[in-house]
């Protein structure tokens, strides 16, 4: 992503129009990466090309500053807090750090001090060097020393209350002594390496989400709603600065810090007082050399002016104060060969190379395999055909250069040519699947080819088996993803279905399974009545284990809240798929189709649901042989409704509502909870069907249609209070 908008030319050679829309490119793709990054806790892009985006745009910028746009992400920092919090506005903004990319940067942040303060070269001027913790940032706000609460960035000016999680944390004083009554201690949320590990074992052993590195799952866990979660998981938190005081903690960084220290906040042994720039950027090269044996995650070191009056006199641009700085570190990069691309197959039959490499160190972790996304990549040009690495291509045999961006599964960054075979060719990615040999089929507009063997292709077969045992789908005691593999490789299970009649299989003489190691009658017997046990299964359940492309968990508790029952969904998408709108090549062409489409308009107006949703369902779901394995397993099941919600006596129960425009007093995500939970459905969309529209300020066309249709039109205070009465 980064190289498909890193356009390489300099801020100088571009005309206004080109930095305009370049401009316009590259805040679209930082604000995807923030988003990605702050509020979904998946990257999809590394530290390093985040920052090279960023330097890009601000060298734009800087060049045509009237070209500043009013979202210009040089004023911004992270993103606004995810919805399903509860929201704290800081008495004092969470600020960013600027950044140093090398001595010279660093160099230039303690001269441009001096000018500003109109200090001398020579007149001593002293520094802080600490380690930049790879974490996320975390506020605490304590009251005549006692927590009262705990708010995430955000966005620097609002953040998450994250309280009664932050509660959960052992290095996270509840009460201290000989505070000031008003102190707001802030630091950062981290996971050691080896913590990170063991938790992923545990949840991979339980079939549930695993995270790509500490800081993900540092972030993940503390960004829990259930703060019992967050006790589960082994968070730290260093303590490095703070916000809002009513008195001054100290008179210097040093002396604040060990004052934080001695109120029993746990803080970074490396923290280092430097007299001169030689001092900081030999601290500096001690901390990288120790990087690898730290235990936790860090990507630079930060430089803090150390008189505090002096901070105060130099105070902050929009986002970062002018008396620190990060000193970033490079990226881990290794060169090595490439001996073998082999192509994985998934279980939506997505084709995924996978590069096997000559074993490299890079940054203290021998790297062995790597990801190289798909056929797109390989060939060096991005999903829109604009090239990558200068459109330089990757080949068998190459030397290729490796990176590891605080993710876990490394990836490859470039090639050089100069080393290249000459006899070698260009890889040829394969049109049929490696596991089935069926046709693997590219879709306009999809990056991913795929296999079309469905359930034939073993690959696929397996990951959906996998799939459907999972923790949030069937999750059946004693069948995880190891057994589901072995019992496919034997033959016993194909498809979800034979689950389901192992046991009658058994009783006629399975034998082998009788024989399998460690197997007898009894731990058969185990395992059957684990299966028995989940015949009976919540609808939502069942749509999220049949694996279906976009279908995730959530989709799947909003498919089953909508429809209630298996039939009422099949029949929809039965006929939803029989529909023009299902037709359409394109959202394009569907839209004008909708009309006619009334199934498809049902499935699409579901809060949550969208186009991409509707048309995997329909489409899957009425393929021939995988509608015929799906029957198969419905037959087996006692499918469960959604739990009723409180919904007696409610006025709202069973009624279609929308909400639109904006919401003042709760999120979208809290009215939507709260309108299910007193029995509404909520749709996206407003149609016949709609019952109540809640219409706050800047709602557009929703209104219109509603008082077009005649429904009934709330405000907010409106909504709150017909529901205030049934909650009442
Ligand atoms: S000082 C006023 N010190 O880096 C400056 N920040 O890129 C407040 N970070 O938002 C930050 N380690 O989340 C500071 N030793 C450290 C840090 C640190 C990590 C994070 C922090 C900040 C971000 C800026």
């Amino acid at each position: 992503m980064a190289d498909a908008t890193r356009g390489g030319e300099s801020a100088g050679a571009l005309t206004r129009d080109q930095a305009r829309d370049r401009l316009a490119d590259l805040a679209a793709a930082l604000d995807a990466a923030n988003r990605a990054y702050y509020q979904d806790d998946a990257p999809v892009i590394s530290d390093a090309e985040f920052d090279a985006i960023k330097r890009d745009y601000a060298a734009i910028e800087a060049r045509f500053p009237d070209l500043e746009r009013p979202d210009s992400p040089t004023q911004q920092i992270g993103a606004a807090p995810a919805e399903g919090f509860g929201k704290i506005t800081h008495a004092q903004r969470m600020l960013s750090l600027a950044n140093a990319f090398d001595a010279a940067d660093v160099a230039d942040f303690v001269a441009g001090i001096r000018r500003y303060l109109g200090l001398s070269d020579t007149a001593p001027l002293a520094f802080t060097a600490e380690p930049k913790i790879d974490g996320l940032s975390l506020s605490l706000r304590y009251e005549t020393g006692t927590l009262v609460h705990a708010a995430t960035r955000g966005d620097g000016v609002t953040g998450e209350n994250v309280t009664a999680n932050a509660r959960t944390i052992a290095d996270i004083p509840q009460t201290l002594t000989g505070a000031p009554d008003l102190l707001e201690v802030r630091g950062e949320v981290y996971m050691t390496h080896a913590d990170f590990a063991a938790l992923n074992d545990r949840q991979a052993q339980a079939g549930g989400k695993t995270f790509a590195n500490p800081r993900n799952a540092a972030a993940g866990s503390l960004r829990q709603l259930d703060a019992e979660i967050t006790r589960a998981r082994p968070l730290r938190f260093f303590a490095y600065s703070w916000g809002d005081l009513s008195e001054p903690l100290a008179a210097t960084q040093m002396q604040a810090i060990a004052r934080l220290a001695a109120l029993g906040f746990q803080t970074n042994p490396l923290t280092l007082p430097c007299p001169d720039v030689e001092t900081m950027l030999a601290h500096y090269a001690r901390i990288e050399a120790r990087r690898a044996t730290l235990g936790y995650d860090i990507d630079g070191v930060v430089y803090k002016l150390d008189d505090l009056a002096l901070q105060a006199r130099l105070g902050l641009r929009s986002t970062t104060p002018r008396w620190a700085i990060a000193h970033k570190f490079p990226a881990e990069l290794a060169w090595t060969r490439l001996e073998a691309i082999d192509i994985q197959v998934g279980r939506t039959g997505a084709l995924s190379p996978v590069a096997r490499l000559t074993p490299v160190t890079v940054g203290g972790v021998v790297v062995s395999n790597a990801t190289l996304h798909n056929e797109d990549y390989i060939a060096g040009r991005d999903a829109r055909g604009a090239p990558i690495r200068e459109g330089r291509d990757i080949r068998l045999g190459d030397w290729v250069q490796v990176y590891r961006a605080g993710d876990v599964i490394p990836k490859i960054a470039d090639v050089d040519l100069a080393k290249r075979a000459p006899d070698a060719v260009p890889f040829a990615f394969p049109t049929t699947c490696p596991e089935c040999g069926s046709d693997a089929l590219r879709e306009e507009g999809d990056a991913v080819r795929r296999c079309t063997g469905g359930l034939i292709c073993p690959a696929q077969a397996v990951e959906k088996l996998k799939h459907f045992v999972s923790r949030a789908a069937f999750d059946i005691e004693g069948l995880g993803a190891k057994q589901v593999e072995a019992f496919y490789t034997d033959g016993w299970i194909r498809e979800p279905a034979d689950i389901f009649d192992l046991r009658a299989r058994y009783g006629q003489g399975l034998q082998q399974l009788r024989n399998r190691e460690g197997w007898g009658d009894k731990s058969a017997a185990n395992l059957f009545d684990a299966i028995d046990d989940r015949r009976r299964i919540a609808l939502g359940r069942v749509i999220f284990a049949l694996g279906i492309r976009h279908v995730g968990e959530v989709a799947a508790a909003d498919l089953a809240r909508h429809f209630g029952t298996w039939p009422a969904l099949i029949d929809t998408v039965d006929r939803a798929a029989g529909e023009p709108a299902a037709q359409a090549p394109d959202a394009r062409a569907r839209k004008p189709l909708l009309a006619q489409s009334p199934a498809w308009a049902e499935i699409t107006g579901i809060d949550g649901i969208g186009e991409a949703v509707a048309l995997a369902l329909t489409t899957t779901l009425t393929q021939g042989s995988e509608r015929a394995s799906v029957d198969r397993l419905i037959a087996h099941l006692d499918i469960q409704p959604p739990p009723a919600r409180r919904a007696d006596g409610s006025p709202v129960a069973g009624k279609t509502v929308v909400f639109t425009g904006t919401l003042e007093k709760m999120t979208r995500a809290e009215a939507k909870a709260r309108a299910e939970a007193l029995g509404a459905k909520v749709s996206g969309s407003v149609s016949a069907k709609t019952d109540i529209l809640v219409a706050g300020p800047g709602a557009g066309s929703k209104a219109a249609k509603a008082a077009e249709l005649g429904i009934e039109t709330l405000d907010e205070d409106g909504w709150l209070a017909l529901i205030g009465a049934a909650d009442g």
